[in-house]
This record gives C-alpha cells, sequence and structure tokens, in this order.
C-alpha cells in the first residue's frame, strides 16, 4: 500500500490549493544564482492549474530575523522568475501572511517570506490557522525544508480540510527510498564536507547499507588523523577523532571498505604541490585529493551499482584545488550505476565540473536530504502520511 498521501489522489478540481514549496535559492545582491528549485516547483504548479484550481505559493527564503520585513530575504525575485518561466502572470503578494489570508483570487500567488512571520519557526497555531483560511487542501511540496517542524512545514497541515503530498516530495521520497530498499550492489556511498560532526550520524547509519564509504574534505582529514597520519596544519576536529576510530572499527566489522587518500594537494607557505601522504609535513596543509587518489577512487566509480554522493573532496571552489571534486563529479557522471547527488555544494560542484543531467536523481535537499538518509522521521514528510 502506499504509505503516502498524494495530489495526484486527491481532489483538488476547481479548489484553493495552498502550496509549501522549497523556494530558498541561492541569491546574491537581489539576483538569483541558481534557479534549480523554482523549476523543480513547476510541475506541481502546473500540475495544480491543470485541474483549474488557484493556488497560494508560501516558501521561506533565508534566515531573516522573524517579525521583521528585509527585502534582502523577499521573494519578490522568486515570483518574478517564476512568472518568467512559467510565462504566465504571477501575482505577488507583498501583504504579510498574518496580516491577510490568501484569498485565491489570482490563478497563482506567491506569498512574502514565512520566515518573516513571527510563529513560523515556532510552528504557531494562530498563524497557522490565518494562513490556511479559505483553503481546501494544504500541498506540501518543499522537500528541501521537510526536516522542518515550522509552521509552514508542519502545524498548517493541522488546520487544512486536506493535506498531501506535491509532485516533488513524492519523487524524492521514492528515489532516496531505493538507495534503503534493495539497491543495486555494490553500493558506494561519498561523504565530503568539512566536519564530521555534521555527518557523523548519516556515516553510521550508512554503514548498515553500504559497500564502500569515500570520505573527503575536512572529514578524510578527521579519518587520516585518527588512523596515524601526519596532516600538518590541515582541518580537522580533535573532539571526533575517537568517533572516527569508532567508525573505522564498525566499517571493518561490517566489511564496509573505507579508502583514504594515498595522495593530496597540499599548500603551505612556499609552494603547493602534490604529495604522497606519507611526505606530508608539519606546515603543509591538504586542500584536495591527488591524482593516484582520484584513479583508485574512479576504479570504485566504474564497479559500482549504486553511488550515492554528498559532500566535495576538497576546496573545489579554487584553483589549483578543484582537480579532486572534479574527477569525482565526472566519474560519478559517467558510471552506470544509479547516481544521486544531493547538496548545495555538491550540486554547484556537478553543475561547474560535470555533466549534471546524466545524475540519475539529484536531490532538491541539503539538511532534509542528509536527515533522511540518516533514517529520520522528517516532520514534512510525517505530515503526508496516511494514518
Ligand atoms: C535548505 O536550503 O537546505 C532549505 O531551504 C532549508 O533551509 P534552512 O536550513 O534555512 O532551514
Amino acid at each position: 500500500m502506499n504509505p503516502y498521501k498524494e495530489l495526484i489522489d486527491t481532489d483538488i478540481q476547481g479548489k484553493n490549493i495552498l502550496l509549501r514549496e522549497d523556494l530558498n535559492v541561492p541569491s546574491k545582491d537581489n539576483e538569483i544564482v541558481n534557479d534549480e528549485r523554482i523549476r523543480a516547483a513547476i510541475p506541481t504548479i502546473n500540475y495544480i492549474l491543470s485541474k483549474n484550481a488557484k493556488v497560494s505559493i508560501i516558501s521561506h527564503f533565508g534566515r531573516p530575523n522573524e517579525g521583521k520585513f528585509d527585502e534582502k530575504y523577499s521573494l519578490r525575485i522568486v515570483a518574478e522568475r517564476m512568472a518568467e518561466i512559467l510565462n504566465r502572470s504571477v501575482h505577488f503578494e507583498e501583504i504579510p501572511l498574518d496580516q491577510k489570508s490568501p484569498e485565491y483570487t489570482n490563478d497563482i500567488t506567491v506569498h512574502e517570506n514565512t520566515r518573516f512571520l513571527v510563529g513560523e519557526k515556532s510552528g504557531d497555531e494562530d498563524l497557522a490557522r490565518k494562513i490556511a483560511k479559505n483553503c481546501d487542501v494544504f500541498v506540501m511540496d518543499a522537500f528541501g525544508a521537510s526536516h522542518r517542524k515550522h509552521c509552514s512545514t508542519y502545524t498548517l497541515s493541522n488546520f487544512a480540510p486536506a493535506t498531501c503530498g506535491g509532485l516533488l516530495i513524492i519523487e524524492e521520497i521514492k528515489n532516496l527510498k531505493k538507495i534503503f530498499e534493495n539497491p543495486k550492489k555494490p553500493m558506494i556511498a561519498v561523504i565530503g564536507g568539512s566536519k564530521v560532526s555534521t555527518k557523523l550520524t548519516v556515516l553510521k547509519e550508512l554503514l548498515n547499507k553500504v559497500d564502500v564509504i569515500i570520505v573527503g574534505g575536512g572529514i578524510a582529514n578527521t579519518f587520516l588523523k585518527s588512523s596515524g597520519f601526519e596532516i600538518g596544519q590541515s582541518l580537522f576536529e580533535e573532539s571526533m577523532i575517537n568517533k572516527a576510530n569508532e567508525i573505522i572499527k564498525i566499517a571493518n566489522k561490517k566489511k564496509v571498505s573505507l579508502p583514504l587518500p594515498d595522495d593530496v594537494v597540499c599548500e603551505n607557505k612556499i609552494s603547493t604541490s602534490v604529495k604522497e601522504l606519507i611526505k606530508i609535513e608539519n606546515e603543509d596543509i591538504i586542500k584536495d585529493i591527488g591524482p593516484k587518489t582520484s584513479r583508485k577512487y574512479e576504479k570504485i566509480f566504474q564497479e559500482a551499482g549504486t553511488i550515492l554522493w554528498n559532500g566535495p573532496v576538497g576546496v573545489f571552489e579554487k584553483k589549483p584545488f578543484e582537480n579532486g571534486t572534479k574527477d569525482i563529479a565526472s566519474a560519478i557522471c559517467k558510471s552506470n550505476a544509479f547516481t544521486i547527488a544531493g547538496g548545495g555544494d555538491t550540486i554547484s560542484a556537478l553543475e561547474k565540473f560535470a555533466n549534471i543531467s546524466s545524475i540519475n536523481y539529484v536531490s532538491t535537499g541539503g539538511g532534509a536530504f542528509l536527515q533522511f538518509l540518516e533514517g529520520k522521521e522528517l516532520p514534512g514528510i510525517e505530515i503526508i502520511k496516511k494514518l
């Protein structure tokens, strides 16, 4: 039995639909840098419109102070971009939702940032009652914000006459579940980034599912340090050394391979060079994996049945430390495995270095993606489950 209440199974013909999307797109100087999250919401919006329903779209944007309007975090630019993509008019409602409930007079309305509202983050019931007023169905589609137990991602479902999951959130759940249920083996996870502490739970969880875990970035440094290697002045987490050792022990016990770099790109006060791991000196700072390590990982990807990628393996934003992440991105894109990627940096790296369209599934989630992989119950998904 399908455990989720889905939009496609819900009668929305001619109704008023309150739609929560994650329109939290990267922006700079009031310009959208990447509109993927807006594009990812389009199928759900089009589906709703195809049923002659009216849609009021709500979302957060950035992390503004509650109770205060700040132009920098206004969703106006997002509404404008959405109108361009849809090639039709999108009404932007700047009056805050706590002052004016959605009225469903226009086909598509985008409301101002929910995080300007007092009570959004605390999941306030009075606020939810105001926002849900006049709607017939609340469609939760914001997978990227589904780990937040906020008014617009959770409480609204207590006040809307009906709640269901939109096309995007259902697609995300189905694809991410492939990793848990019958993944094609061998399954490889690449977990990069700067801190073990933020990825500890996901690393532990993945040990029960994967055949190989490749760690990258500062996380790899902590594992190298805990394995007794000299890492010079490289970024690592002292407090996570024991945890890293624990993970290595569990991996050995479960026969999960946890390969570490053989060579790295180091920077010191004088130069930048590729060094064998055993030749790292006290003043060196590891900034990327070396070519020998890239080749080693590429071989692993060639054999893979499933590859999951979250987090870069080096300081990929800066030359000459981009090659490791570039190699990983292109090897994953070329692989015949079922490939899945998530997280802001990972997506940026894929867009910069590879053909992102060859990834089988690109998640719109960052924190939500990780928490889903950790096996956590996400509040925004809980509300679309059938009882
Ligand atoms: C994200 O970008 O991961 C989501 O939009 C959630 O944003 P938040 O971490 O500010 O809640």
